[in-house]
């Protein structure tokens, strides 16, 4: 198991390319599955969950190659329809493979996914929308059973008590895009990894209109050919290099990214006086004064409000921001695991009911602390990089989930940041930290 040090107070500088988005890559893996054809998928990043849910493809029976470090070739000949529990359970997001495997062989077998850290996961909205379109959904032994023999087209509000849902757009997109007959998506997400799938999908075949909004009209074809797809930049490490600079006061420039998909980021930064600025290829540089940082309110919501991926990050940058911060959690209204591991580092945060309220500070201390989630882990990373002395991050898989060699890419903007193994921990620090 590794932990990661780091020795913070060093200001980042210098320029670091940001990898492909997890949370197109999943989905767009799983769309593979509606062709007997290969598909070629490029910017593939280097994340377990991407591994994993590789493994999860080969054993449905589909061909997987990783034919370059950021490129995979798929190809899902013949396949079965059992997802099976011992799988799932490792990945929530393997939800995903409910509706292609609906539109491709019309019936499908995927063990409940569970909740996780950040909270219950229900899936009650895909349920909805495979139900609209026609198929037989049952809930037996753990496992999802959907008998989609008889699917058509639909009209179907999919919109749920927190907004939107993005793996169920997913699904719902992925199930119609073969279902006979027009099916409309009323208060679909349109994060911009559902809008790269929508991409892909029509890269396919798929007739798919009003991609980019709300509102999802889909069009069944008989079937669907391959293709090569270029997945977009993840946002949320963009958004999470961005707050790197922003929190050590650093002078840091993010290429091959996409800052409108960033808008809701930028404009809270531009708010909290810290200089973000765009050039023509559309680099983002952010160079920060920390002196000069404003505190800020925020409100996560689904695309185009401000992303809960990237709430546990600007909790940390608050926390080191002089002033009140209000950060109110609409998306998954418990997440704040980070916020206690925050507080061993000396943040002033309270938690009453969906928000945190930030007193910040000017500094934080170094201590051993503990990842919970994907996102709690690179708040600690963040919190880090700006505290006096030695942080120790354990249980640092958490992190290799959902970035790809992030510690590698910090050490290339001057971070004092190495990996090892826990058992190179101070002992005095582990016994501290268990
Ligand atoms: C996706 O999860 C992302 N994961 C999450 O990123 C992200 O936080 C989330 O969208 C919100 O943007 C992937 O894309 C693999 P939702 P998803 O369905 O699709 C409720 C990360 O850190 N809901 O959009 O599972 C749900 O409980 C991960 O990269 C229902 O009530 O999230 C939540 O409160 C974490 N019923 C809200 O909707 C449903 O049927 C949004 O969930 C489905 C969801």
């Amino acid at each position: 198991m590794d932990v990661i040090r780091i020795k913070g107070g060093i200001p980042l500088k210098g320029k670091v390319r940001v990898s492909g988005a997890k949370n197109a890559a999943l989905p767009i893996m799983a769309a593979t599955l509606l062709t007997d054809k290969p598909c070629t998928l490029h910017r593939v990043p280097n994340l377990s969950d991407v591994r994993f849910f590789g493994e999860i493809l080969q054993y449905l029976g589909a061909e997987v190659e990783q034919i370059e470090s950021e490129t995979w070739r798929i190809r899902a000949q013949h396949i079965n329809a059992k997802a099976p529990y011992e799988l799932v359970r490792k990945m929530r997001a393997s939800i995903c493979l409910l509706g292609s495997l609906v539109g491709r062989l019309r019936h499908a077998e995927v063990s409940l996914p569970g909740g996780c850290i950040i909270g219950p996961r229900p899936i009650d909205l895909h349920l909805k929308g495979l139900t609209k379109l026609g198929c037989e959904v049952k809930i037996e032994n753990g496992y999802i059973h959907v008998n989609g023999n008889r699917m058509t087209g639909a009209d179907i509000f999919l919109g749920g008590r927190f907004g939107t849902t993005a793996t169920g757009t997913a699904n719902i997109l992925m199930a119609a895009v073969l279902a006979p007959g027009k099916t409309r998506i009323e208060s679909a997400a349109c994060e911009p990894e559902i809008v790269d799938l929508c991409h892909m999908l029509t890269a396919m075949g798929a007739k798919i209109e009003g991609i980019g909004g709300h509102a999802l009209t889909i069009t069944g074809v008989e079937n669907l050919h391959g293709c090569e797809h270029h997945i977009i930049a993840d946002r949320i490490e963009t958004g999470t290099f961005i707050l790197a600079g922003a929190i050590t006061g650093g002078d840091i420039t993010i290429t091959d990214s996409e800052p409108n998909h960033l808008r809701a980021l930028l404009d809270k930064l531009e708010e909290s006086n810290i200089p973000v600025t765009v050039n023509e290829n559309g680099d983002i540089n952010v160079a920060c004064d920390t002196q000069n940082r404003r505190p800020v309110d925020i409100i996560t919501l689904p695309h185009p409000g401000f992303p809960t991926d990237l709430q546990a990050q600007m909790c940390a940058l608050l926390s080191v921001t002089p002033g009140l911060s209000i950060i109110t959690e609409r998306v998954f209204p418990n997440r704040f695991m980070h916020v206690p591991e925050l507080q061993r580092m000396g943040a002033d945060i309270a938690i009453e009911g969906p928000s945190a309220i930030i007193q910040g500070k000017p500094g934080l201390s170094g201590a051993p602390v503990m990842a919970s989630d994907l996102r709690a882990s690179a708040a600690l990373l963040l919190s880090g990089l700006a505290a006096s002395g030695e942080t120790w991050i354990q249980r640092i898989y958490h992190l290799d989930r959902g970035y790809d060699k992030i510690d590698a890419k910090l050490q290339s903007l001057g971070a004092d940041i190495a990996r090892m193994s826990v058992e190179e921990m101070p002992k005095d620090l582990q016994a501290e930290a268990v």
